[in-house]
């Protein structure tokens, strides 16, 4: 129950989904956690193992100055960080010929700028042994065909792999998880379509949950990974692995 004790780990959109698990797995772990949200989130801080606890506070991740707020407040209580969890993310459903300009300046300024100002304003907080985890998406590593999202995931892979280089001398590790289909609010929003198209390409047959992702967060964030950094690990059941291959695979079995 103690392997991130003792750290001060910031998750952003932790009010619900994957968000909400991370800030809970690594509070029960013994992390003091700064669980971040549009509006503070509430999350059962009785449910933290030794040391741990959760603290809410308001953060939109789009807004430097509300970052340059949580730095200064963290200075000033905690003195350190230990852990960034950029977890905050929107989904925008349009395909190549609807998706305009400005979709495409909203998602990307909560799924890619939101981690960058995050890095900017809390590494100047973090010493050696901290550790950033991005969470990105199968959509970065396909061309899953929601434009605005994918390329905005596509985009924080390369934000992940110049913040890994840039900050490895520093000690500062960065990693990125790409979860496949989990069940969250912003799936049940999708048409379920989605979700049977999704399932047929994943090798394990079911969605993820939010407690499939989670401890890939404890583990990123904890010592135990000292020595992975700049790393992209998929949480998807197998969804990016065959890279299409499933659908011969499946066809071939019984001919
Ligand atoms: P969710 O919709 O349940 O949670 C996202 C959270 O981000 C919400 O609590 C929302 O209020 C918050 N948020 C949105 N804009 C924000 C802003 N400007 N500032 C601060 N917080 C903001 O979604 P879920 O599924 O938990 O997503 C978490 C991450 O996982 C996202 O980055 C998402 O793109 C990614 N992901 C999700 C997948 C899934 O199947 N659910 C698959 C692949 C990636």
């Amino acid at each position: 129950m103690s392997r991130v004790r003792g750290k001060v780990v910031v998750v952003t959109g932790a009010a619900g989904g994957q968000g909400a698990a991370a800030a809970v797995a690594l509070a029960r772990e013994g992390a003091h956690v700064i669980a971040t949200d549009l509006t503070p989130p509430a999350l059962d801080g009785g449910a933290a193992g030794d040391d741990g606890r959760i603290t809410a506070r308001r953060l939109d991740v789009t807004d430097a100055s509300s970052w340059a707020d949580l730095a200064t407040w963290l200075r000033a209580t905690h003195g350190q960080v230990h852990g960034l969890v950029n977890n905050a993310g929107i989904t925008w459903r349009a395909r190549l010929a609807e998706v305009t300009g400005p979709d495409l300046a909203r998602v990307h300024a909560v799924n890619l700028t939101g981690p960058l100002l995050g890095i900017q304003h809390l590494t100047p907080l973090m010493g050696p042994g901290a550790s950033i985890v991005n969470i990105g998406s199968a959509a970065a590593l396909t061309a899953h065909h929601p434009v605005a999202y994918t390329t905005s995931k596509w985009a924080l892979r390369g934000l992940s792999a110049a913040a890994s280089l840039e900050l490895g001398p520093r000690g500062i590790r960065v990693n990125t998880i790409h979860p496949g289909f989990i069940d969250t609010p912003m799936t049940a929003s999708a048409p379920d379509a989605f979700r049977t198209a999704n399932l047929a390409q994943t090798p394990l047959g079911r969605s993820g949950t939010v407690d499939d992702v989670a401890p890939l967060v404890v583990f990123l964030i904890s010592d135990e990974s000292s020595y992975i950094t700049g790393a992209e690990i998929p949480v998807d059941g197998g969804y990016t692995a065959h890279r299409g291959a499933k659908p011969v695979s499946d066809a071939m079995r019984g001919a």
